[in-house]
């Protein structure tokens, strides 16, 4: 808005939360969102289920691009910015993918001075959350560490790798000008949860979200929170010696959209299944109770 921008572009896969928030959120601030959505590349394969529903719903021009690795795919939507800019004659503003800027790192540091006034450091001694590009856990980190590194901070990648995460957070910490450390420092990445890539979900993880809801009333998503959890949960049996306590704050960053994609059909159903407890009650005389599935 500073910029006088009345566009935005950025880019992210068919479920991200990022490119959800972002279409939205330009609406009532008068600007038009461009979309670059990665790994779709015919119209009909794109459909409007979950995030890419609400996408459509804010009226962003979308994009659709192949599936690339992380530079390349960075590279192309910030080269999105002046074909906008060109074609329509007026400021673009890019938001690089997923987020990650220094500006998100503060959002983040804003959360963990809230978390501070609700006693985090007398309730808490971890902190866990989902990592896609780095901005939400990276901003966690640093604020963890401007306060004397009382907690562990731990994030559960659900799309990159360590490395690239790494490699990403130093130069966001170049940029925040803290030079005294690097992200592998003060963050503990936790890999081995992302399944087949980024967006996708294994049936495990689907009946884990399933298994979370019903036992608890919880909703997470199969792509960010769902792998995260999973995550959490896997190092808790197999690597709790990573952690610094036994009280442990699972941050939820939401993403509850893509739980809607249609993708929970695939074990919804299933014989058996918490989610198919469905008894057909024709005769209000015969108790359904007793009534074999
Ligand atoms: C629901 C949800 N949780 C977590 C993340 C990860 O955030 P970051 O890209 O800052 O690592 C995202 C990113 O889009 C998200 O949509």
């Amino acid at each position: 808005m500073e910029e006088g921008a009345k566009h935005v572009v950025t880019g992210g896969g068919p479920q991200s939360g990022h490119c959800r928030s972002v279409s939205l959120i330009c609406r009532p601030l008068g600007m038009k969102p461009h979309v670059v959505i990665e790994g779709v590349e015919k119209r009909e394969d794109l459909g409007s289920m979950g995030n890419t529903l609400l996408y459509r719903m804010a009226g962003s021009k979308l994009y659709l691009a192949p599936q690339e690795n992380y530079e390349s795919f960075k590279r192309r939507v910030r080269k999105m910015k002046q074909y906008v800019s060109d074609t329509y004659g007026e400021k673009c503003y890019c938001i690089p993918v997923g987020g990650a800027t220094g500006k998100a790192v503060f959002a983040f540091i804003s959360l963990f001075d809230e978390l501070l006034q609700q006693g985090l450091h007398d309730r808490f001694d971890d902190i866990v959350v989902t990592v896609a590009t780095g901005g939400t856990s990276l901003g966690l980190a640093v604020a963890n560490y401007l306060t004397g590194s009382k907690l562990g901070v731990h994030a559960v990648t659900i799309a990159l790798r360590k490395e690239e995460i790494y490699e990403n957070m130093d130069k966001l910490l170049k940029e925040l000008g803290i030079d005294s450390v690097k992200s592998a420092d003060i963050l503990d990445i936790i890999e081995g949860y992302v399944g087949e890539r980024y967006g996708t979900a294994t049936e495990e993880v689907l009946s884990f979200v399933t298994e979370v809801s019903s036992s608890t009333g919880i909703l997470l998503d199969p792509y960010y929170t769902g792998k995260g959890t999973m995550g959490m949960v896997g190092e808790l049996v197999n690597n709790p010696s990573r952690f610094k306590g036994k009280r442990i704050l699972f941050i939820h960053t939401g993403g509850i959209f893509g739980l809607f994609n249609g993708e929970m059909d695939r074990v919804i159903n299933k014989e058996k299944a918490v989610t198919n407890d469905i008894t057909p009650w024709l005769d209000e005389n015969v108790s359904p109770v007793s009534i074999e599935q």
